[in-house]
């Protein structure tokens, strides 16, 4: 697999990245580890984690998926091979939540311990803490990054803004900036208002700044759950709509033409894109991991591409309605 460097620092990881929601909750401990080597075996190095994955799920308090990705890394005694992002701010049972410098210094230790590893490649804000000055909590990142705990920041679910202050902030004190932004990001475009809870997507205004500053920008949530191929998984309300159903014809016409799959013309598009955008791919089956690793294999044209990014535009649909 390709190698990709993260914002400007020297860490490298796989062109795809592999997000482990799902690791340890739904799908058990030797499944997980069988995806998880599917991954790896094509030559993946890079996997998402967070540290409340996944609370939600019932029986589940948190933790496992890392404690299920540490258990496979010390069995396959690959840690140095392998890139972990993971991330905190969202409460689950014995965390309060928040980006104080008390929860970053807690969390980061809880998170090491299950990942059973002495650092983090990417530890990102899960999402904002307005109530914690941002000077409190860049100055306790840096700490782990200064202690050689943590490698590289991420913002997740920032806006804009809250990256700017972040960084700027940083660059004033000698703190250590964000350098990866992982943000909700799909082929279809939300409607305008499209409300996505604590999630935030990545905008045209975000690829500017990460261009402009180097930063590395981390997709998620790209196949909406299959919604692209899966007649039981409906294109959700936030992205369903004339626009779409343009996107969707691109699409097809796009992946009929280079003999894909939707998804992996999807994931093609994402990494061709300017500025390129690396997907978290996901999959409970090893069929679906390998289906959205085959995207590597697909080249569009730059044709191709500018087809793809404007369907669904006022302009081409006017044209197209003539
Ligand atoms: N930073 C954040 O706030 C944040 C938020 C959400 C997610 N994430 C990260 O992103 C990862 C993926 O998120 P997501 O689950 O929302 O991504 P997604 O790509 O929208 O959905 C993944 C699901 O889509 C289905 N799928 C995947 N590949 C497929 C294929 N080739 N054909 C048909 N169906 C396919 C599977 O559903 P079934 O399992 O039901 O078959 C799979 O579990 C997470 O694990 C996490 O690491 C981060």
């Amino acid at each position: 697999m390709d190698i990709v460097t993260l914002g400007s620092s020297a860490v490298a990881v796989s062109a795809l990245c592999y997000g482990t929601d799902l690791i340890g909750s739904r799908i058990n401990e030797r499944d997980s580890h069988a995806l998880l080597d599917v991954f790896a075996d094509h030559g993946g190095t890079f996997i998402d984690t967070g540290n409340f994955y996944a609370s939600w799920y019932p029986g589940c308090v948190g933790g496992e998926s890392e404690s299920t990705i540490g258990r496979w890394m010390a069995a396959r005694g690959n840690r140095e091979r392998i890139a972990i992002s993971t991330k905190l701010g969202f409460d689950y049972p014995g965390c309060a939540g928040g980006l104080t410098a008390a929860e970053i210094t807690q969390e980061c230790e809880k998170s090491l311990r299950r990942l059973q590893t002495d650092h983090i490649d990417v530890y990102y804000a899960h999402r904002d803490d307005f109530d914690t000055p941002v000077e409190e909590t860049m100055e306790a990142f840096h700490g782990l990054i200064q202690a050689g705990k943590v490698h590289v920041l991420g913002a997740s679910n920032l806006w804009l803004w809250r990256v700017a202050e972040a960084n700027m902030l940083s660059s004033l004190r000698g703190f250590t900036p964000y350098s990866v932004v992982e943000q909700r990001y799909t082929y279809f475009r939300p409607r305008h208002g499209a409300d996505f809870g604590p999630q935030i997507c990545i905008t045209d205004d975000m690829k500017r700044f990460c261009t402009h500053h180097g930063m590395t920008l981390i997709a998620y949530s790209i196949l909406l759950q299959g919604a692209y191929t899966r007649s039981n998984r409906p294109v959700p309300a936030q992205f369903a709509g004339p626009e779409a159903d343009d996107r969707m014809a691109a699409l097809q016409s796009v992946a009929a033409e280079v003999g894909a799959t939707l998804n992996q013309v999807i994931i093609a598009w994402m990494r061709q894109s300017d500025p390129p955008v690396l997907p978290i791919i996901a999959g409970s089956r090893k069929e679906q991991v390998q289906e959205n690793i085959g995207a590597l294999a697909v080249t569009l044209s730059a044709e191709q591409m500018e087809r793809l990014t404007r369907a669904g535009d006022p302009d081409v649909r006017k044209a197209w309605l003539r």
